[in-house]
């Protein structure tokens, strides 16, 4: 979604900004602005496209100060076009305001703005009425007009502004959309998105909702909406900017997908002890608290979701527990049945998907405890759980998940495995099993990494094909929607995954033979079946690739070409077959010439609804 860059200090604000908003790229953006306030003067550019073309703007111009604000935006209410790009200004001119989120009664604020009180739009937006509003209450004081124009808003939104009248400082203001702030050597800096904050400092503060926040080169203080002085001790960040840099490799996404190894070591490394035994001293539950759970909901949006459908898998299988894999989307507005006894489990890497948050307020309202796996410290999902088990997959810039995933994965066994041997569903020798086999699920993953060569050579024989489509049987079921979804995202070729079961039932009819089906065979226990649904599919003229693992003599006969994976338990498969898919997904867009870190239409993170 849009990202928000602000800065007061002694610096170039023009530098500062700029530099933010470069690191804030991952989020996904069609156009950018900057607005400065110098000499009771607003200074105003954007720009529609990438950032270079901000920059090559205002790079040539003497166009600097020492404060402002910053924005790249994605579109939801009008074109990408430079009108409808932030900042926005007040009808006089003294206000500049940049927006994350969406304003839900912008229609009517606007036809108020526009009958009553003469206001002329310049842009399509929803986020103008906010600069507009602001304008009209402006009476020598920002942040007073701000906290009567948000009392207007409905929406989730996070939103800066600079007046020419108060050139000292930035407020800003939080309601649903993420906004944290810092003090550094340079001045005082606002922002969407912690990367943009990480060249100058690694210790934030988290703005709550509802918060303004005034910054001025030498402070930063926290508000409540009443304007009593909140006390906020800063967060220190684990990651240095160091992890959100693409050091040497060519796109984010393929240094993400090489670091799995390295992350999901450390994901584990952090909740196993000196013996080897699991140690989840980070989740809190009581041993009553865990066996008394009866349901859960596995809540969460896109690539967390298919986790989710995993992790169902494990739940029931290790902890004896009923559940069900909901979309965010769908659970927020369906009614669910949930009380005391239900387990709502959201996972969100990023922690501020706005419906994973709805659905996670929802289930807290309806009595339920909430478990987030989550890879943002102090994010708002995070904030709002009852418990939280962090990923330690670090900073996750490309739009495509890799490394979130598989972590997401990892902290599903850890997760189901801790509550069967709190329920005594599963016996010390059986979670010893696996365990030793998550231990081996990192050399497995480089084994696969290591055959890139290999995976290049399936991409540039099937990189042009139009309609590739994924099959699988029980945990495949999700890898292949997983593996689907990385396609579709990056390369932009028509795909979509289903149960092998299901294909008889409708679906086969789409067969033809310029069709690349995957056909995910790493169940041992749905082995046979999946044979007969690759028989299927070959007398109808697909072509196929399996994906089996070592040793497997069987498949090479039934399917066209085989992709092998380390052999291993069958539990363990996901975490390692996915990684095959990642990298066939990411040369064939490189291939097909796509913007792997940046796909079109896409955002990193998804805090509109
Ligand atoms: O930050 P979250 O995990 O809540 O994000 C959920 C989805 O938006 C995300 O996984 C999305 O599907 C990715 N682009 C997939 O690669």
């Amino acid at each position: 979604m849009c990202g928000i860059v602000g800065y007061a200090g002694s610096g170039s604000a023009k530098k500062m900004i700029l530099s933010g908003l470069k690191s804030l790229e991952y989020r996904g953006y069609d156009s950018a602005g900057i607005a400065l306030v110098r000499r009771g003067k607003l200074l105003v550019r954007k720009e529609s496209g990438k950032l270079e073309a901000l920059e090559a703007k205002v790079g040539s111009e003497s166009f600097d100060a020492s404060i402002g604000i910053g924005h790249t935006r994605w579109a939801t209410h009008g074109a990408p076009t430079r009108e409808n790009a932030h900042p926005h200004l007040s009808q006089d001119g003294r206000i500049a305001v940049v927006h994350n989120g969406i304003i839900e009664n912008y229609m009517e604020l606007k036809q108020d703005l526009i009958e009553n009180h003469g206001v002329l739009f310049l842009s399509e937006t929803d986020s103008e009425v906010i600069a507009q509003l602001i304008g009209l209450y402006y009476e020598g004081d920002l942040v007073a007009a701000i906290r009567r124009a948000v009392k207007e808003l409905r929406g989730a939104y996070a939103i800066a502004a600079v007046c020419t009248e108060e050139p000292e400082r930035i407020v800003a203001f939080r309601r649903d959309a993420p906004m944290i702030a810092a003090l550094c050597e340079e001045g005082g800096l606002i922002a969407s998105d912690i990367p943009a904050l990480l060249k100058y400092t690694r210790d934030i503060y988290l703005i709550e909702n509802g918060e303004i926040v005034v910054v001025t080169r030498d402070a930063v203080q926290i508000f409540d909406e009443e304007m009593t002085r909140m006390h906020r001790t800063r967060t220190h960040i684990a990651w240095d900017i160091a992890a959100a840099e693409k050091r040497g490799y060519e796109h984010f996404m393929m240094k993400e997908i090489c670091e799995q190894p390295g992350v999901i070591r450390e994901t584990l490394l952090q909740r196993l002890d000196d013996k080897g035994e699991l140690a989840l001293d980070d989740l809190a539950f009581t041993k009553a608290e865990i066996g008394a759970i009866e349901h859960v909901y596995i809540v969460a949006c896109g690539t967390a979701n298919h986790a989710g459908r995993v992790g169902k898998q494990l739940l029931e299988r290790y902890a004896g527990i009923p559940v069900e894999v909901e979309l965010s989307s769908e659970f927020r507005y369906r009614n669910p049945i949930v009380n005391g006894r239900t387990l709502v489990l959201c996972i969100s890497q990023s922690g501020e998907t706005s419906d994973t948050l709805e659905a996670l307020r929802e289930a807290k309202k309806r009595g339920a405890r909430v478990l987030s796996i989550v890879n943002v410290e102090g994010s708002s999902v995070a904030r709002e759980s009852d418990f939280v088990f962090y990923t330690s997959a670090g900073p996750e810039i490309a739009v495509a998940s890799t490394k979130a995933y598989t972590t997401q994965l990892v902290s599903l066994y850890l997760i189901a495995l801790h509550f069967g041997r709190i329920r005594g569903t599963v016996t010390r020798a059986e979670s010893g099993r696996l365990i030793q086999e998550l231990k081996r699920a990192p050399e497995m993953i480089e084994a696969v990494i290591g055959k890139e060569a290999e995976i290049k050579a399936f991409a540039k024989k099937h990189y042009k094909k139009e309609k590739i489509y994924y099959v699988g049987r029980g945990s495949d079921v999700a890898s292949a929607e997983e593996a689907s979804l990385k396609l579709k995202e990056i390369s932009y070729i028509n795909s979509f995954a289903i149960a092998a079961g299901e294909l008889k039932h409708g679906t086969i009819a789409l067969i033809t033979r310029d069709v690349l089906f995957f056909a995910l065979a790493t169940q041992s226990y749905l082995y046979d079946k999946m044979l007969s649904n690759i028989e299927e599919m070959k007398a109808r003229q697909a072509q196929i690739i399996a994906v089996a693992k070592e040793g497997d003599m069987r498949i090479a006969e039934a399917a066209d070409e085989v992709f092998f994976i380390p052999d291993c338990a069958d539990e363990i498969a996901p975490i390692v077959e996915i990684v095959f898919f990642q990298l066939f997904a990411y040369h064939v867009a490189k291939l097909r010439g796509r913007d792997i870190d940046q796909p079109r239409n896409l955002a990193k993170s998804v805090t509109v609804e």
